[in-house]
């Protein structure tokens, strides 16, 4: 309750109102820093509702969604719901704050899971017993790795930790990842410095990024800034200052 909570900061970034003065005071500070930074965050939350709708008009029904943060703000339970009422979804973050929120928030939804769990033990969290009750692995599973891969340096192989993920899932499942990097013409070395003294979070170039989906299939329109994922309007000159790329990618 006294120190900032990644969790609740991006909640606030997203207008929530799941954070407290301490992430506020925070927050404020890093926008000072990065200006960008709330319209990153909710242009990220915003593609994530269109690839969970697009996940779902494939026929996906059930979601692994690791580093998910606070489920608020058009979270993936809700919008997978709208599209089809039975979906299942299992929260995963390694922060308590943001476990502790998402378990009141979902109390009472009989198809949605939190576990406490780190990304980068990708086998505790298939073998763990709230993702095997929850998720029917000979079906297809939506795998949403949004906003957080940025928290891995190399030495933790994101690449590694997604092919383990990957060997679990039915062919047919699906990838999705948000990651931040730079964009061409704008400037992203504050928010760099930022990222990396606030965060311990990381940059990654277009074929970095492009390298976690090796043995994927990207669907159309490829790795974009998140604005320019299938959007549902025409994207403005803005849409392309969000240093960040993101993509959807199927297990043949
Ligand atoms: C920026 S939020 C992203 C929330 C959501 N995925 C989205 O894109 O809208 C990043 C979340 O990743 C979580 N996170 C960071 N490192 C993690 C790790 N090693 N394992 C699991 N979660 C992690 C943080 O606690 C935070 O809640």
């Amino acid at each position: 309750m006294t120190r900032p909570s990644p969790a609740r900061i991006y909640d606030y970034f997203l207008g929530g109102t799941h954070n407290l003065a301490v992430d506020r005071d925070f927050a404020d500070r890093a926008i000072a820093a990065a200006p960008e930074l709330p319209y990153g965050a909710r242009s990220n939350r915003a593609f994530l509702g269109r690839a969970v709708q697009y996940l779902t008009s494939h026929g996906v029904t059930q979601f692994l969604d690791v580093g998910a943060g606070i489920p608020t703000q058009e979270p993936t339970h809700e919008v997978a719901a709208r599209a089809c009422p039975e979906a299942r979804v299992v929260y995963v973050d390694n922060d308590p704050v943001a476990v502790a929120h998402s378990r009141a928030l979902l109390t009472g939804n009989a198809r949605s899971a939190v576990l406490q769990a780190d990304v980068r033990d990708p086998k505790a969290i298939l073998t763990s017993e709230t993702v095997r009750s929850t998720i029917d692995f000979s079906r297809p599973v939506g795998l949403l790795l949004l906003a957080v891969l940025h928290f891995l340096p190399d030495a933790d192989d994101p690449g590694g930790i997604i092919g383990t993920f990957a060997e679990a899932l039915a062919p047919g499942s699906y990838l999705v990842i948000s990651h931040v990097s730079p964009q061409p013409g704008l400037d992203t070395e504050q928010l760099e410095q930022h990222l990396r003294e606030s965060h311990t979070a990381f940059m990654r170039g277009p074929q970095e990024i492009a390298r976690l989906f090796e043995g994927w299939e990207l669907v159309e329109p490829g790795l974009v800034p998140p604005s320019l994922w299938r959007p549902e309007g025409v994207p403005g000159a803005q849409a392309y200052r969000v240093p960040g790329l993101v993509g959807v990618a199927r297990l043949p």
